[in-house]
């Protein structure tokens, strides 16, 4: 399945005030938020707990350190930080939100939602709220559900929240899995668009293939595996993946999808000011521009400080870029991300 539609050119907008051409109304990113715990888990520390090296890491990765929650810390203690922050910089209160959707593959518990534990956290008591689970690729998922509640004026407020807690699914014992995974949060705060200057998204883009459902998953804890205490003697309940594979078919298909994107709008490459990558490796990132001929300097990197962190990435990298100041407004930002399943998502934003 995927998801390619019409976007609006630039020329279109100023003359746009509320409703679009495709139906529906104007959506603002009216603030973000992101939280990474304090504890750090080093390159250096892994070296201590598997056969590893900081040289092997970094070259094959990017990475150098890894955020690592406490116990006791559950997502939606980490969500509800970063949700409190896209409040704050949205200028918005808790109460004002209608709904809230979480993206993560380390929910609190399988149910009630994460989204609910935040509900209670933050005290949004006037909100619906639920979880989204596309993996890596789970935050454009949740943000395009998102985005399409206010599109259609059916609410005016949506939190929209990547939370992960990866340490706890996250087998320590594994030298080829361990040295990627790292927690934390990021969220933005969609509101209906008013006035012309304004943070928006302008699509999204959402696919999946079925047929790879075994190259990157966590077997037991669902109803396929239950948790026995055979499936946690086999590890089933850690991640696992065939690193390779995945690699490749992540290339080959955020190379894709990002081609599809820009297609599929009246823009090109050279309109865009900068492409947002999930980081789950610099060097996927890395090969993705090489193929789309994009220069290396217009894409984004924090992977090297929080390492590979699923649905949080995005939101992440979309907070560091807006504290920065990097993006003037009316720049053009690609978003594309990719993760089990397999799945697959971008969105095209003007800042
Ligand atoms: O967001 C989507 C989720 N992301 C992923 O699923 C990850 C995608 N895959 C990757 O990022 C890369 O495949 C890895 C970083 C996981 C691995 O890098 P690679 O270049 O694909 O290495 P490899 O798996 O082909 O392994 C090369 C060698 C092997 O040794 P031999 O067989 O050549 O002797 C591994 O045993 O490196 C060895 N190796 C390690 N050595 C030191 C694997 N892990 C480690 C390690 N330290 N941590």
């Amino acid at each position: 399945m995927s998801t390619y539609h019409k976007v609006l050119t630039r020329k279109e907008f100023p003359h746009k005030a509320n409703m679009e051409r495709n139906g529906g109304y104007r959506v603002a990113i009216a603030g973000t938020g992101a939280y990474v715990p304090p504890k750090r888990l080093t390159n250096r520390d892994l070296e201590k707990m598997v056969d590893t090296t900081d040289e092997w890491i970094t070259k094959r990765t990017g990475i150098k350190e890894r955020r690592i929650v406490e116990d006791g810390v559950a997502s939606s203690d980490l969500a509800s930080k970063a949700a409190m922050r896209a409040l704050k910089d949205a200028k918005v209160s808790p109460k004002d939100v209608q709904l809230i959707i979480t993206s993560t593959i380390t929910p609190d518990s399988l149910f009630p939602s994460t989204s609910c534990y935040v509900q209670k956290h933050i005290g949004a008591k006037n909100a619906g709220a639920f979880d989204v689970l596309a993996a890596c690729a789970g935050f454009i998922y949740a943000l395009s559900i998102g985005e399409n509640y206010v599109r259609a004026g059916m609410v005016d407020n949506v939190l929209v929240i990547g939370a992960e807690t990866l340490s706890k699914v996250t087998d320590y014992t594994d030298r080829s899995t361990c040295i990627l995974f790292g927690d934390g949060a990021g969220a933005v705060l969609l509101r209906r668009a008013k006035g012309k200057h304004c943070s928006e998204v302008l699509s999204t883009h959402l696919g999946a293939d079925g047929k790879h459902t075994d190259v990157l998953t966590l077997p037991a804890g669902g109803s396929k595996i239950p948790s026995t205490t055979k499936s946690i003697k086999e590890r089933l309940h850690y991640i696992k993946f065939r690193g390779r594979e995945v690699f490749k078919l992540a290339i080959t298909n955020l190379t894709k999808i990002m081609r599809k994107t820009i297609d599929s709008s009246d823009y090109t490459v050279d309109d865009f000011s900068l492409f947002i990558l999930h980081q789950s490796n610099f060097r996927i990132i890395e090969a993705t521009m090489e193929r789309l001929h994009i220069p290396p300097e217009k894409t984004f990197f924090n992977i090297d400080k929080y390492g590979n962190t699923s649905s949080a990435s995005i939101p992440i990298a979309l907070d560091e870029v807006k504290k920065s100041g990097r993006l003037k407004p009316g720049d053009l930002v690609l978003l594309a991300a990719f993760g089990g399943g397999l799945t697959w998502s971008s969105s095209i934003i003007r800042w």
